[in-house]
């Protein structure tokens, strides 16, 4: 995926600075080994949207906005996420991401684990630069939070016993935690009071359950191309998300995800009745709605913060991952 006009005027009054960001991120693809060197050079290739990075700079702005320090923990916290995608893509054994083939699909998966590793390691060298303690502590147990949803969604796989709340738990430790960590570690290096710093954490963990809700619907309806990564293969994996979920607790009886995940023979064709029935159903919807539900969460707890053009920002973030395509 290519970075798009569109971020410019999302990430408002710091989109300039989201150079420093680049400029850091590029710097880490600067090693000797030359094996590493390929292995970087392909991962930090293709630009996300650059959301987290561009959150913390937003939420540093309602303090001191200190560049020498939210600069080191916005790429640190972009490095830390590109990493869990490169491990998520081993875990799902996917193919594209970011409209290019997946380090796993060019290299092998045990070097991408490595890669991943050592992707890891840079984030977190990268974040005692922020010289917060506090802020490096958040940032090991976003971290943790992330690993520990991705292990209980293998541990839910093909379950179909697991209810909503416990999706809840893993959206909110796979993607909300770094959301959150995002804002709330801008907010404390800009030395924000501690009412503000909780509104910008609340407002990050509730962008980030919405954010997950939507590239979980975006799985059903999405369109490969645009998303630069694989869709409708979240099911196919056993992943049941809130769609799923919804249609199991609407339509209890003869359900078609019950029927593909128990089926021996004929499981492709179980699969595709399952998403006709999603698309077909209000659970699209409804999971629509709850997304909504928390953006509106997140613009109420930022309901009290100064009037700034961040602000505005902030707002205009929420609406967009609610309307995203990608
Ligand atoms: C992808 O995150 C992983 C999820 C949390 C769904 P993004 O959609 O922010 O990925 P990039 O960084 O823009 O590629
Ligand atoms: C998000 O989950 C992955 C992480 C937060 C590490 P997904 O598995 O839905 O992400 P995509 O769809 O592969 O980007
Ligand atoms: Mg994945
Ligand atoms: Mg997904």
């Amino acid at each position: 995926m290519t970075q798009t006009p569109q971020l410019a005027t999302l990430y408002g009054p710091v989109t300039d600075d989201m150079v420093l960001v680049e400029d850091l991120l590029e710097s880490t693809k600067k090693v000797d080994l030359a094996p590493l060197r390929r292995m970087l050079d392909h991962a930090l290739h293709a630009r996300g949207k650059r959301l987290r990075p561009a959150l913390v700079l937003l939420s540093g702005s309602f303090g001191e906005y200190d560049l020498n320090r939210l600069v080191p923990l916005g790429a640190a916290i972009e490095l830390l996420h590109t990493a869990s995608l490169v491990h998520d893509d081993v875990v799902d054994g996917a193919d594209s991401r970011r409209g290019r083939p997946t380090a796993n699909s060019v290299f092998d998966n045990a070097l991408t684990v490595l890669l991943g590793d050592y992707m890891f390691a840079n984030a977190a060298e990268m974040v005692t630069r922020t010289g917060s303690l506090a802020v490096t502590r958040l940032f090991a147990l976003a971290l943790m939070k992330m690993t520990s949803g991705e292990l209980d969604q293998d541990a839910a796989a093909f379950d179909v016993g697991k209810d909503i709340q416990n999706y809840l738990w893993r959206i909110g430790g796979k993607t909300a935690a770094l959301m959150a960590n995002a804002t709330e570690g801008g907010a404390l290096l800009g030395g924000c009071d501690e009412g503000m710093v909780e509104a910008l954490r609340t407002y990050g963990y509730s962008i980030g359950m919405a954010f997950q809700m939507v590239d979980d619907i975006l799985d059903f309806t999405g369109d490969e191309a645009e998303m630069g990564k694989p869709v409708g293969s979240d099911l196919r994996e056993g992943t049941i998300t809130l769609p799923g979920l919804l249609l199991l607790e609407r339509y209890p009886r003869d359900n078609p995800i019950k029927r593909f995940i128990l089926a021996k023979r004929g499981r492709e064709e179980r699969l595709q009745e399952a998403i006709e029935m999603v698309r077909a159903t209000e659970v699209l919807e409804v999971s629509m709605e709850m997304a909504r539900g928390y953006i509106r969460r997140a613009n109420e707890a930022i309901a009290h913060l100064p009037e700034t053009e961040a602000k505005a920002s902030l707002a205009r973030i929420g609406e967009h991952v609610l309307n995203r395509r990608s």
